[in-house]
């Protein structure tokens, strides 16, 4: 008799683990101080009072023994390293960017090409700008355009890509700005602010064909490159049999560089990098990395994380790896809606983002209800996520306050690290909280920085008891 080969919809992570790091239990009294005394901010509570850390995807993964051995390997050189020119093979194989300048993180890059690129009053285009790009157009007097498609912004509409940016406002927007005050357009693949969206090649092909219409460079945000070609390769006509890498060398292709954040898809704890065909200016984003970053042959990264980097953009990029991660988030995002929780639909690449607007309209958003439901979690199950509303928004930069188009929060989950009993834990505890909901009260701020004031400022719930 033949035997079948079973076909199991069990979700299995494709690594086996060989390290462990322990995690911490408390109580909800203890969460409960522990919070207070971090200024009911997430972001200022130690990690060792966090069960299950959602903050972020970034930097947070865990690495491959490969890597590890990579590491060991590294040439530590000031100049001219082994590990550099590993890192720039890696990056030029994958992106076909001719200059590659190594960066600390995504931020750093960011900093060097907007430092150069953007003058007071400029224009700089993107689907959704991450809060760290907003702050550096805004830093260099630049004024950042976000044109995602309408459905984009709308949690429960389902859209295979609503990362895409709204072309025809992108024509509009060179129409009334003029070509010469829009020194870059940006695409920032997937689209973390709007939700973990992918874009999609067609629309990439289209964003490039404007700017090159235009004579403006077009620059990709490209943190979470991979999970945004595993998308397009379920999910857009024509990909279905392509490789992963194949797809995100097509992708690279439309655009003239990239900003990376390799805490990402590159599988690292830290590094990042600047990428472009563009020899004057390629020139000038060097010197200045002399500057801020280091020499151009390491910038900021050790040797060994040059190589966990050119070792890790690879593994982003497994089939087998890539199908586990997206189907473990959709798996999750499942399991909330199943609950009556609305999220972001259908769920992106590295997070679920729950729809806090939806399940706390009796929170006003300027009293935060993305902030109210993130310190929840924490205090029912002891779990880290991370709000992105209007206390990550809502400042403008004239020092007043505007409700932020969404109140989300994201959980994020960080690469080949939690397993799917955490996951179940994690639904357990999203939907726990969800059963309390009408009991969650508003905050308000007690001080804040002038930018990025999500990181440090301090709060406090408005109703005492409410929380
Ligand atoms: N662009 C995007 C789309 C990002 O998500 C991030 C970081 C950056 C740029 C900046 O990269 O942190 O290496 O300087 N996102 C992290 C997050 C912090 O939690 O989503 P970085």
């Amino acid at each position: 008799m033949k035997l079948t080969s079973l076909k199991s919809n069990v979700i299995i992570e494709p690594f086996r683990i060989r390290s462990v790091e322990p995690i911490r239990f408390t109580t909800i009294r203890e969460r409960q101080k522990l919070l207070g005394n971090a200024s009911w901010n997430p972001f200022l509570l130690k990690a060792a009072d966090v069960l299950i850390d959602l903050l972020t995807d970034s930097g947070t993964g865990a690495m491959s023994s490969r890597q590890w051995s990579a590491m060991i390997e590294s040439d530590e050189s000031y100049a001219g390293s082994s590990s550099y020119y590993r890192f720039e093979t890696a990056v030029r194989d994958i992106t076909g960017f001719k200059h590659v300048i190594p960066t600390h993180q995504g931020r750093a890059a960011e900093n060097i090409l907007f430092s150069l690129l953007v003058r007071k009053g400029d224009v700089i285009p993107n689907n959704t700008h991450f809060d760290t790009t907003r702050a550096h157009v805004e830093h260099n007097g630049g004024l950042p355009r976000d044109l995602l498609i309408k459905e984009g912004l709308e949690p429960l509409t389902i859209h295979p890509f609503k990362g895409n940016m709204d072309t025809e406002q992108l024509e509009q927007t060179i129409r009334e700005t003029g070509r010469d005050r829009i020194p870059v357009i940006m695409l920032t693949v997937t689209n973390n602010s709007g939700g973990g969206q992918p874009v999609s090649m067609a629309n990439v092909r289209e964003v490039s064909r404007i700017a090159r219409k235009h004579g403006i460079p077009f620059f990709i945000d490209a943190c979470r490159f991979a999970e945004n070609s595993w998308f397009i390769r379920i999910r857009e006509e024509g990909y279905q049999d392509k490789k992963p890498i194949d797809i995100a060398r097509e992708l690279f292709s439309y655009a003239d560089g990239c900003t990376m954040s390799a805490k990402k898809d590159g599988m690292s704890n830290i590094g990042g990098f600047l990428a472009l065909n563009d020899d004057a200016l390629a020139r000038e984003c060097r010197s200045l990395s002399i500057l801020t970053e280091g020499f151009p042959t390491y910038g900021g990264m050790a040797g060994y994380d040059m190589e966990a980097v050119a070792a890790g953009l690879y593994e982003a990029l497994d089939e087998g790896y890539l199908r586990y991660r997206i189907r473990s988030t959709a798996y999750l995002g499942e399991k909330l809606v199943d609950a009556g929780i609305s999220i972001i639909q259908p769920t992106g690449g590295h997070a679920v983002y729950i729809d806090a607007r939806q399940m706390l309209p009796h929170i006003p958003p300027l009293q935060y209800p993305a902030w109210s439901l993130t310190n929840a979690l924490y205090l029912t199950g002891g779990v880290r996520a991370v709000e992105i509303g209007s206390v990550m928004f809502g400042l403008q930069p004239d020092g007043t306050e505007k409700p932020a188009p969404m109140e989300l929060v994201r959980l994020a989950i960080p690469r080949r690290v939690y397993t799917q009993s955490h996951i179940d834990y994690l639904a357990e505890v999203v939907i726990h909280t969800y059963g309390q909901r009408k009991k969650l009260g508003g905050y308000r701020i007690v001080s804040e920085p002038t930018v990025l004031r999500h990181f440090s400022a301090r709060l406090e719930p408005i109703t005492a008891g409410a929380v």
